[in-house]
């Protein structure tokens, strides 16, 4: 089995092999809270040069974001891995899927490092290939297929962006999901496309119905455990969205009676959440966008202002410390943090940065030649897609 097949395991020593390859950090390195762990990342990052490159997504925690070269959402990192030819070495402070399509984006010569190879994505792992390929099979039997365009998700893992390269589809992220959808309707002659969208049923939900004035009643979610996805012939036929059953196990926290509780306590709260959030709630906030567009407004509103924001909790808290001049609260009673963006911490990021500053590379990210040619094809589709979203 490849790493890329395999589930999020529960961790703990012996128990499954496999998954915990590249999970330790192995030597002398101290606990996390040890302050030369600070200074042997700066050594290490000065000892590389512009040898390494470091991307860091919104999520990471504090303690890791602040060697990252760039910050940015799964967009933008995607671009910027693309951006730097020159760099020997990429270390993704991210998770699985982000440090394969750097690993897709960025040339042969280039090695890609994810410190730590239990950073996957929940939502990425309830899309599996074979799944995929069944329920493609399936629209073919129901005398669909033809009509169908499938839109993957960012947050998917390589084998099923490949999917889509090979079957006329494309990528998008949380800011361009729009445009992409715009691009994978005009595919197809008018009035005759269906989207499967994978693999986070709420982004595709909330896109369709909020960004391109499609009925709700023309979605449908696809149940890989059902045979045909649970949906009849006529509902097959009658969908523009086949919505596939996944979502974000952070972002699917997100309730409407935080909502409320919170609008009755700070009258004039402007509430703020993430696409990946159920439609319910979204239904109930006063701006939906990526976590690039979550920090933009709030560098933009004006001080004094008071904002709730539905998104994961090491951004919303770095948000909070950044902007005091704001009132800055967490759209949640409970703490949750994404579990798979923790795993990276400064002891991984010293161990690997430790690690190619004496000629080893570990942890490194390779997708498979065939997979990579596929999964390009979707990718810089995406890439190649008009920069203006409906927000613009
Ligand atoms: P963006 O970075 O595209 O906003 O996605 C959020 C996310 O869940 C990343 O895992
Ligand atoms: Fe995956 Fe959600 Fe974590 Fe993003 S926040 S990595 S979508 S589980």
């Amino acid at each position: 089995m490849s790493l890329v097949d395999l589930p999020l395991l529960p961790l703990g020593k012996g128990r499954d092999l496999d998954a915990e390859r590249g999970v330790e950090c192995p030597g002398d390195l101290p606990a996390a809270s040890d302050p030369d762990l600070v200074e042997r990342a700066r050594a290490a990052k000065a000892a590389l040069g512009d040898r390494l490159f470091v991307l860091g997504h919104h999520y990471q925690r504090d303690e890791v974001i602040q060697f990252a070269d760039v910050t940015g959402d799964s967009f933008k990192l995607a671009r910027d891995a693309a951006g730097r030819p020159d760099a020997e070495f990429i270390v993704f402070c991210g998770v699985h899927f982000m440090a394969e399509s750097a690993d897709i984006l960025t040339a042969p010569s280039q090695q890609v490092v994810l410190p730590d190879l239990a950073a996957g994505c929940s939502m990425a792992d309830m899309a599996r290939l074979r799944q995929v390929e069944d329920a493609w099979d399936a629209m073919g039997d129901a005398g669909i297929q033809d009509s169908v365009v499938p839109v993957t998700y960012m947050n998917s893992s390589a084998d099923i962006k490949a999917f889509c390269g090979r079957n006329g589809g494309v990528v998008c992220t949380s800011s361009n999901a729009d445009v992409a959808l715009d691009w994978a309707f005009a595919q197809k002659p008018a009035g005759e496309a269906k989207i499967l969208f994978l693999p986070d049923q709420h982004l595709g939900r909330n896109t369709a119905v909020l960004q391109m004035g499609i009925g709700l009643d023309e979605c449908v979610v696809w149940d890989p455990h059902l045979p045909s996805g649970g949906l009849t012939a006529d509902e097959l036929a009658h969908a523009r969205m086949i919505l596939w059953k996944g979502h974000c196990s952070v972002h699917g926290r997100f309730t409407e009676d935080v909502v409320d509780e919170l609008r009755a306590k700070h009258p004039g709260i402007n509430i703020l959440v993430h696409p990946e959030c159920p439609h319910e709630v979204v239904l109930k906030a006063d701006l939906v966008g990526s976590t690039e567009f979550i920090i933009k407004t709030i560098e933009a509103a004006e001080p004094g202002t008071v904002w709730a924001i539905g998104t994961e909790l090491n951004l919303v808290k770095r948000l909070a410390d950044n902007h005091p001049d704001k009132t800055i609260v967490f759209l949640n009673r409970n703490v949750c943090y994404c579990s798979t963006m923790n795993r990276i911490d400064l002891p991984h990021l010293v161990w690997a940065l430790e690690n190619l500053v004496a000629g080893q590379v570990v942890n490194q990210i390779t997708v498979d030649p065939e997979t990579e040619a596929d999964a390009l094809v979707a990718l810089q589709r995406m890439l190649d897609l008009p920069g203006k979203s409906h927000r613009d």
